[in-house]
């Protein structure tokens, strides 16, 4: 800005350059007859200075209208925000919409997954102590239904960031910041993946791993472990088969501190 003009307001400086636009045309004694009160109504070319409360009013109602539509527009960049994590958290897109709600509890056991599945998600409205569940049996029985549940939970009503990937996704990812070309480091791998409020680890004892493959799920799960994140780990496999697929220290840590397996093992209701 020129700083010779600086000092000048807009208003003064308008005046000066058009002074036809601010002499009044007319004035006359008027009386509102809203607010029954008498003022002197200035008529300009442009525009009408009428009643001084009238003005006020109008000046509070278009105040109030530009807050409601910067809260309308706050209200959509939150949904956009919450639409991006939906993106980056990877729940497949057949899962994106299930809810623990839309989860049919048939028999005893279902109805007993469903309650401790409704008590899980609450916590993280609560600040979540980083328990951990391990989803165990049968196919097609509902358990990436109901862990894709709570990611989407987290990400829609607790401001969270949940992802959900496969132990087979571990590995390659894991293998990849291993190759001299990698823009990222295994060790700020291993961090992403911690830094979730909530991630889900699907098929897992699908493969047979190699050493380093196993090394790469413990190294993920013990991240989250350290720093009291919750993991959802989902396996076909019997209790038993599950302990041998992820070794003791995963199995035995899955269990710490209130953490839970639920057995699905029950017909598969894909039919
Ligand atoms: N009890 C249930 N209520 C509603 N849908 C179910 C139920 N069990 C399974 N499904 C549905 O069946 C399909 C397979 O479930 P899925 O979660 O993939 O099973 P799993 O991961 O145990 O193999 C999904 O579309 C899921 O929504
Ligand atoms: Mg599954
Ligand atoms: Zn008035």
């Amino acid at each position: 800005m020129d700083t010779a003009t600086e000092p000048q307001s807009i208003g003064n400086f308008l005046r000066q350059a058009l002074p036809d636009l601010f002499t009044p045309v007319s004035t006359s004694q008027k009386t509102c007859p809203k607010h029954g009160i008498e003022y002197t109504e200035e008529v300009y070319t442009r525009f009408t200075r009428g009643c001084p409360e009238c003005a006020k009013e109008a000046e509070a109602e278009r105040q109030q209208r530009q807050a409601e539509e910067r809260e309308e527009q706050h209200r959509q960049w939150q949904q956009q925000q919450i639409e991006k994590r939906i993106g980056d958290s990877r729940i497949p897109k057949r899962f994106c919409d299930k809810t623990i709600s839309g989860y049919r509890a048939d028999n005893e056991q279902q109805r007993y997954i469903v309650e401790r599945f409704k008590v899980y998600a609450t916590e993280f409205q609560t600040g979540h102590s980083g328990r951990c569940l391990a989803l165990l049996g049968n196919a097609g029985t509902g358990k990436t239904h109901l862990a894709c549940a709570v990611a989407r939970h987290v990400i829609r009503n607790c401001n969270g960031f949940a992802r959900f990937t496969s132990v087979a996704e571990i590995n390659r990812i894991v293998r990849e910041s291993k190759s001299y070309d990698s823009e990222i480091s295994e060790s700020e791998v291993i961090a992403a993946f911690g830094g979730y409020d909530l991630l889900i680890i699907d098929e897992v004892g699908v493969q047979s791993g190699t050493e380093a493959e196993s090394r790469a799920l413990f190294d993920v799960f013990n991240e989250r472990y350290q720093n009291m994140k919750p993991t959802i780990l989902i396996s076909n496999l019997s209790p038993e088969g599950f302990k041998a697929a992820v070794g003791d220290r995963i199995a035995d840590r899955v269990k710490e501190d209130g953490g839970e397996v639920l057995i699905f093992d029950w017909e598969s209701s894909r039919g």
